[in-house]
């Protein structure tokens, strides 16, 4: 379809662009949410985990130890190899290999890995359904998919807004969910869900301004945006110290376990 299509052009054009940024990331690279992932999968030492949409690698990094092989991949070519140079270059990782691959498309065989991971990136997919189908496809029988992604509030209007907020900083992102709609999504493609729970990232609003290069007329629109968002919306961003320099916000992400039945 040309509308995908042109949205996975425009994420691999942007990702390419900012790729170091998301190697350097503080937010990515050492947010308590990565331990939080480790303990909910329990990974075992004979698993192979493939990690979709590996960005700067770090979900892969922190698996990788714990388990036989991961298999990270990204649509990006260039942020491949910026996660390549990061895992295995500087931090000397064996066990990690780096494959490009559509997350709607995946180039494994059937019933080849126990945990697949997918870290704040469904957002950039076009056609979630097909993900979620393509996991089944090459989780084992009883394999585990553990994924984070940004989450909408249950009320639509504040979702719509959220949504487009985010979009307004990066346009390759396509749309969030909230938690109802992937409990549906996930039934939809055959998993069962284990466990589902929140987790809030507050960003400094000028750095995650800044990781995606946005100008200054983009980020007076965000600036706007949160001075006027509908009561439920500003209830969900929880933004602080407007007009400085240290203006931070929230994030919602949801942490959802599932099995394939
Ligand atoms: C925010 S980064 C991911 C962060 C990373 N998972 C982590 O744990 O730090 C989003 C990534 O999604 C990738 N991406 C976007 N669309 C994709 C698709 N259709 N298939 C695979 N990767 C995609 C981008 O290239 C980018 O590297």
């Amino acid at each position: 379809m040309p509308e995908s299509i042109d949205s996975k052009s425009l994420s691999r054009q942007r990702y390419a662009q900012f790729a170091d940024g998301y190697v350097t990331s503080e937010t990515h690279a050492r947010g308590s949410d990565l331990d939080r992932l480790l303990a909910i999968a329990a990974p075992q030492r004979q698993w192979d985990v493939l990690d979709i949409a590996t960005g700067g690698g770090h979900t892969a990094l922190k698996f990788a130890p714990h388990v036989r092989e991961v298999i990270a991949t990204d649509l990006t070519p260039r942020m491949l190899e910026k996660a390549e140079r990061f895992i295995v270059g500087e931090r000397g990782v064996k066990n990690v290999r780096f494959q490009q691959a559509d997350a709607e498309d995946l180039p494994f065989n059937a019933d080849q890995f126990d945990l697949v991971t997918c870290r704040i990136a469904p957002h950039h997919f076009p056609d979630v359904p097909a993900f979620l189908s393509q996991c089944a496809r090459v989780l084992k029988t009883g394999g585990m998919l553990l994924l984070q992604d940004h989450l909408l509030p249950d009320d639509d209007t504040s979702a719509r807004y959220v949504d487009a907020f985010e979009r307004l900083r990066d346009p390759s992102h396509n749309r969030a969910y909230s938690e109802l709609e992937w409990r549906a999504l996930f039934a939809d493609a055959g998993f069962s869900v284990e466990t589902a729970e929140h987790y809030i990232k507050r960003h400094d609003f000028m750095t995650w301004t800044q990781r995606q290069g946005n100008d200054d007329a983009t980020i007076a629109q965000l600036i706007q945006m949160l001075r006027q968002a509908p009561p439920i919306a500003t209830d969900w961003m929880s933004a602080r110290d407007w007009g400085t320099a240290q203006a931070t916000f929230v994030n919602r992400h949801i942490i959802m376990r599932g099995r394939v039945c």
